[in-house]
């Protein structure tokens, strides 16, 4: 009954009330019988109270303040975030969190970490930053904005280091990469089955919200999203959608783009699907993810099928996308002494008695994945297993976790150190922290 209940209301979000369901079903409404316009007006209509009700979420959990600390910097020269950004409830302390078992936090509703939702969890899809917008209008959707501060997201654009050059450092050279330019950046550098592959990692196709069919949420009927629409430069822009892995759709979690840095390290692809190749992921992200993983409304919106040539060449430019630099590491991937801080190198033992069985040097990721139970702390859904993202360059990638709850290193650190059961004090806590930004 719930489930059907939220159906309904999905629909009215898409202003679809007359198309009714005879159940709960898996499918998206396929034949739209509401015209774009009347579609469009009333998404218009319903946006303020929609931002109105995420926005009062969001700072009833966060301290948006954007502290940033100018000193420390993602690898383009962008300050890091400061937290921890999360409001304990009144009375509560870090210590006296920890003192709490996580039943008794669950219990007395304490836990800071709560999944974020999506703006719309009911309607879902792609949704861009405001930096982003600035250059790329064609990603504004008319029923919702993006939602965190600038400050929490990664550098737009981010560089671009390729492990085939690391003689050449940045090669985007502060640009994004579009259609427009890539062939000009990368001719002479790149091998030409390479090239082959970024032209198609930058070439705009249908995606679900951004397409010429009624029910699209961008105001002119066009294919406009490209891999580097959300892997800006390879890395992520922290766009996010729901997870195209479930249903229904009221179980669907936020997800954030992760970076394609170093996926050539990686054994699997997706923080739950485990796709077993870097070329099934790209084929499957093309073919379904775009479209909410419906291939019915893949099909309706035209998404663009690549051949597996294509698919190859996709892979072989991905595999180029290196870590960026970190140059207080040594070969193995751990601090050399000698570059290191003292409260780095204490941080990093701190880490490899916590941390390091999940993270292991030297990218920092055991290539499985964990169930890390969360639950434990929170009436609500599991959210079960998900893959160990890899933490080297991780300081360029705000705000952390699948679904971006954590805004600042600090909270991840906080997150853990509650979830694992810790009791870190503070100095320990910021010798991670330094770790972390090491990395
Ligand atoms: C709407 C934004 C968006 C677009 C467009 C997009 N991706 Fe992704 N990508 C994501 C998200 C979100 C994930 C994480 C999915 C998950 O965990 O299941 C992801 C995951 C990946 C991964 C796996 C990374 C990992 O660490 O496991 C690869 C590889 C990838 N995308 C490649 C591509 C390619 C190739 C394209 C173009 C065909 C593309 N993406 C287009 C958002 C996007
Ligand atoms: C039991 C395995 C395990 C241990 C131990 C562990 N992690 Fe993780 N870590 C994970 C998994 C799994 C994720 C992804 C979870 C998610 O996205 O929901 C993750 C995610 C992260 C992220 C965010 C990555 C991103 O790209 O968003 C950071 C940062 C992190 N861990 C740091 C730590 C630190 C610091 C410690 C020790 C205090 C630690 N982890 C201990 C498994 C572990």
């Amino acid at each position: 009954m719930k489930m059907r209940s939220s159906f309904t209301l999905s629909l009215c979000v898409l202003g679809l009330t007359s198309v009714a369901f005879a159940g709960d079903t898996s499918y998206s409404p396929v034949s739209i019988t509401t015209p774009f316009s009347e579609m469009m007006k009333s998404d218009i209509k319903n946006k303020p109270a929609l931002m109105k009700k995420h926005h009062k979420l969001l700072n009833e959990r966060y301290n948006l303040s954007e502290k940033v600390d100018p000193k420390a910097t993602m690898s383009g020269g962008k300050p890091l975030p400061v937290g921890p950004t999360v409001k304990l409830k009144s009375g509560t302390s870090w210590d006296k969190l920890s003192a709490l078992t996580p039943n008794e936090i669950k219990k007395k509703g304490l836990f800071p970490y709560l999944p974020l939702p999506h703006v719309s969890p009911d309607g879902g899809g792609l949704v861009v930053s405001k930096k982003q917008l600035e250059t790329h209008p064609e990603l504004v959707r008319f029923d919702m904005d993006f939602d965190l501060p600038n400050a929490y997201l990664p550098e737009f654009p981010a560089p671009l280091y390729l492990i085939s050059r690391p003689d050449l450092g940045d090669v985007s050279k502060g640009e994004e990469i579009t259609i427009n330019n890539y062939y000009h950046k990368f001719n002479g550098i790149l091998t030409p089955f390479q090239l082959e592959g970024l032209r198609l990692l930058v070439t705009p196709v249908a995606q679900q919200q951004f397409n010429v069919t009624d029910d699209r949420k961008a105001e002119k009927a066009q294919d406009a999203v490209t891999c580097f629409s959300c892997h800006v430069n390879g890395h992520t822009s922290g766009v996010f959608h729901l997870n195209p892995d479930n249903r229904p759709q009221d179980t669907r979690f936020r997800i954030d783009t992760p970076s394609l840095r170093g996926v050539n390290i990686q054994h699997f692809f997706g923080s739950k699907r485990a796709l077993r190749t870097l070329e099934d992921f790209s084929e499957v992200e093309a073919k379904t993810a775009y479209f909410d993983g419906d291939p019915v409304i893949a099909l309706k919106k035209g998404a663009r099928r690549f051949t597996r040539e294509e698919i190859a060449a996709m892979a072989a430019m991905q595999n180029m996308i290196a870590f960026p630099p970190a140059p207080k590491l040594g070969i193995d991937g751990k601090l050399n002494p000698k570059k290191a801080t003292k409260s780095e190198l204490r941080g990093e033992k701190l880490f490899a008695t916590n941390c390091a069985s999940c993270h292991s040097a030297p990218y920092y990721t055991d290539n499985s994945a964990h169930d890390l139970q969360v639950e434990r702390f929170y009436k609500g859904r599991a959210e079960g297993l998900i893959k160990t993202f890899a933490l080297r360059g991780i300081k360029d990638t705000p705000p952390y976790l699948h679904d971006g709850r954590l805004l600042t290193l600090e909270d991840t650190v906080e997150f853990f150190n509650l979830i694992l059961e810790l009791d870190l004090k503070k100095n320990e806590k910021t010798d991670l922290v330094s770790f972390l930004r090491a990395l």
